[in-house]
């Protein structure tokens, strides 16, 4: 009988376990009532970032990019770009030929930008990125060519023209001093000449939205919005000109960069906010701001499932109730890792030795409950980033007056790419809660890089008209 009662006692205390565990995860899961009023508030905030009385104070600042068409096949000629603010630092050459064989050749070389670089000082950031164009032209052997450069700067910047940005903020893991306030272009301009090794012709800032819409509309026109989920979160699309309010004119279409990431920090999100999320905020470069991408993007997710694993452990559900070193180190899971862990291929025993190589010994059980930490979060993310974009496409379809919507939109990042379920779910979420929408994602290779070449050469073009 004691023996009997021992395992009822066992027993008691594993479903009390099981049971509370399922109370945190409660907190992730979303109902669709839940995720409409999501894209309600979106829409409420695309609104306020439109309009010019309430631009300023606006948390989704929808940024005008100057971009005020999708290329047509007409771009021509050779271009170097720049590609900053994603998992890689890039540098490219890309020859665009038109035409009956229009095509695009690229070239390009990764370079790593140390830690101490991107927080260091503006001077030092912008003195090692040329210092990389430098090195990439004496590989190409291009010293002498002064070309057209595009710069895809993944933050958000105020634009007034195709060439002008002032970095408003910075984000994800960059905060280097003296830049925010300042003009991107002007910044890097003058390191260029600092240098005195090389001139280029600085046309366009770009960001990478922007980017990876114009590189997929470049093979499909009806793609007119693009979206990043990978280490950041955001979108753009193309608004109607007289709806933005702060540019001048009625006529024709902008790109808006909507900066979505933003999204929430005047704390229209903190209902569904957890306390989790809050810490990952606390812990952050940027406390405050970009809440709703530190729920949603590559450069976070990794942070809430340490949170919650911090949390599990510390009541004695997982490790033994040991937190160990690894589990107190910011970053350990990257996208990589989730988007392993949560392999549907994987057997329990290849999560126990991804998390042995991480340095956290686990017993079959904590692989089960690590595992589903790992697929609640990532799911959340998920929906409320296809719950943002309902609200864009929705918008579309009713600027353009319309009961029912096609539209294509180009997207990139890690997070998309890598994951095993993240991009199903998104796209499923936007079908629920854009019901009047028909969508297609288009993935875009390289599309960064590319869109920048395609919207210098717009810009370039449009220049020699200007001046005739
Ligand atoms: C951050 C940046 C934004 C960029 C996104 C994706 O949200 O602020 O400009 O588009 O990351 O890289």
């Amino acid at each position: 009988a004691k023996g009997a009662a021992m395992v009822t006692a066992v027993a008691y205390r594993l479903t009390e376990q099981a049971r509370q565990i399922q109370q945190t995860m409660a907190e992730f899961r979303l109902s669709k009532a839940q995720l409409l009023e999501v894209k309600k508030r979106m829409k409420v905030e695309i609104e306020r970032g439109l309009k010019k009385d309430t631009h300023k104070e606006a948390t989704v600042k929808m940024l005008p990019t100057f971009v005020r068409r999708t290329p047509d096949g007409t771009e021509n000629g050779d271009f170097l770009a720049l590609d900053l603010g994603g998992t890689n630092f890039r540098v490219l050459l890309v020859k665009i030929r038109s035409g009956k064989k229009r095509s695009v050749e690229m070239h390009n070389k990764i370079y790593a930008i140390p830690i101490e670089v991107m927080q260091g000082t503006g001077e030092e950031l912008f003195d090692h990125i040329v210092y990389c164009i430098s090195d990439f032209l004496d590989y190409m052997g291009m010293k002498s060519a002064r070309l057209p450069l595009g710069f895809t700067f993944s933050f958000p910047c105020h634009q007034t023209s195709l060439d002008a940005g002032i970095l408003v903020t910075w984000t994800k893991g960059f905060k280097a001093t003296d830049c925010e306030g300042e003009d991107v272009v002007e910044l890097l301009r003058e390191a260029i000449k600092r240098k005195e090794e090389f001139e280029l012709d600085v046309v366009a800032i770009v960001n990478d939205t922007v980017g990876t819409m114009m590189t997929c509309a470049y093979e499909e026109p009806n793609c007119e919005v693009g979206l990043i989920a990978g280490t950041g979160s955001n979108a753009c699309y193309m608004e109607e000109t007289k709806n933005i309010e702060i540019v001048e004119g009625n006529e024709g279409r902008m790109c808006v960069n909507m900066e979505w990431g933003a999204f929430g920090d005047n704390g229209c999100l903190d209902d569904i906010r957890t306390k989790y999320d809050q810490a990952v905020d606390e812990n952050s470069l940027n406390e405050g701001k970009q809440r709703y991408e530190k729920m949603c993007s590559g450069m976070y997710l990794g942070e809430i499932v340490r949170q919650i694993l911090i949390d599990l452990t510390k009541r004695g559900f997982l490790f033994r109730g040991q937190i160990s070193e690894t589990l107190k180190t910011r970053g350990i899971f990257e996208t990589k890792f989730l988007s392993q862990i949560e392999s549907d291929r994987l057997a329990l025993l290849q999560v126990r030795a991804i998390l042995q190589q991480l340095g956290l010994d686990s017993t079959c059980d904590d692989s089960i409950i690590v595992k589903e930490v790992c697929g609640t979060v990532s799911r959340r993310a998920a929906q409320i980033c296809g719950a943002g974009m309902a609200a864009v496409v929705d918008k579309i379809r009713e600027n353009r007056g319309l009961d029912h919507l096609d539209i294509t939109v180009g997207v990139d990042g890690t997070l998309y790419k890598l994951h095993p379920h993240f991009s199903r779910i998104f796209q499923q979420t936007v079908k629920e809660l854009a019901p009047k929408c028909n969508v297609i994602f288009l993935l875009s290779e390289d599309g960064s890089g590319k869109g920048a070449a395609l919207i210098t050469a717009v810009g370039c073009r449009q220049r020699e008209l200007d001046a005739q």
